[in-house]
């Protein structure tokens, strides 16, 4: 496969890896996932805006311009021939001797690399829905940077996966905040609620997409921060993201539990959804 490393695309396994990176020491970095239909990146001035805003929030340096940016993805996307699948670009403050303290315009290191991915789980999920587990927030308070600090999600997914569930939902002292890699959605009496795009969370591309799409629709929105006891009684729920699209939850375990079913408002925003893709 071929992978990017700065503004170079090369043969995978070509990349030197430096043990002072500070993406390596401290976290320091930040990434955006874009998702490949037909061979095209979906949405890519969203994520690129909001990868713009990530680096800007953590005083990192852009080495090359957005169009640089956009060009090196497609040749990520034609030169390892994926259709459908995903891109993955990071970017780290780049390699200095270990100090927490950080240089401002340090020469920052780009990689990334693009995969193939079968639709058919996606669609699995699409028809059958997920599991959730409800568990605590115990991140930071800057989620709405997509930073390499990933360990807050990384554990609530572990232990989502450990209750047979395949996304975790988070809340702060009782309120939900969002996935551990998605948004959560919840559908009462035919208006549409989610957490409002604060520190507290990723503010989603897919998530921003489904709310445009549900304005169009004429469905009520709701960006206010909602309890536990509103997911529990929730006529639908539903995550966003740009791997999971529009994703049905079935079921919600933890300390409290909780089944849905697979409703009319959700079905209506994946089908929309999936029209802006084509
Ligand atoms: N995750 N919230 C969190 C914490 C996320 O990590 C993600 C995405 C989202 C949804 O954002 P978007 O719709 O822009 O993908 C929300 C990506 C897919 C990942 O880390 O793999």
């Amino acid at each position: 496969s071929y992978v990017l490393y700065h503004d170079q695309i090369i043969k995978n396994g070509s990349i030197p890896v430096d043990p002072e990176d500070r993406g390596y020491l401290f976290g320091d970095g930040i990434y955006e996932v874009v998702f490949v239909y037909d061979s095209k990146p979906f949405a890519f001035d969203e994520h690129f805006d909001r990868f713009v805003q990530s680096a800007n929030k953590l005083e990192l340096a852009l080495p090359y311009d957005i169009p640089t940016f956009k060009h090196l993805t497609d040749e990520l996307i034609k030169k390892n021939n994926v259709q459908n699948g995903m891109v993955y670009i990071q970017m780290t403050r780049g390699v200095a001797p270990r100090n927490h303290l950080y240089e401002r315009n340090m020469q920052s290191v780009v990689t990334g690399y693009a995969k193939s991915v079968t639709l058919e789980s996606i669609a699995q999920s699409h028809a059958n829905g997920i599991q959730t587990y409800l568990t605590e927030d115990i991140r930071w308070l800057r989620c709405d940077i997509k930073s390499l600090n990933l360990l807050g999600n990384v554990m609530a997914k572990r232990k989502a996966a450990d209750y047979d569930c395949q996304e975790a939902i988070q809340h702060r002292e009782g309120m939900v905040t969002e996935g551990s890699s998605s948004n959560v959605f919840i559908v009462k009496n035919g208006t549409l609620q989610t957490h409002p795009a604060s520190n507290l969370i990723l503010n989603g591309i897919t998530r921003q997409i489904v709310l445009q799409v549900a304005k169009e629709l004429q469905i009520p929105i709701l960006e206010e921060a909602f309890l536990i006891d509103d997911l529990l009684g929730a006529d639908e729920v539903f995550i966003t993201s740009t791997t999971m699209e529009v994703t049905p939850v079935v079921k919600l375990k933890g300390q409290q539990e909780q089944s849905y079913k697979i409703g009319p408002v959700t079905s209506e925003l994946q089908k929309h959804f999936k029209a802006k893709i084509q």
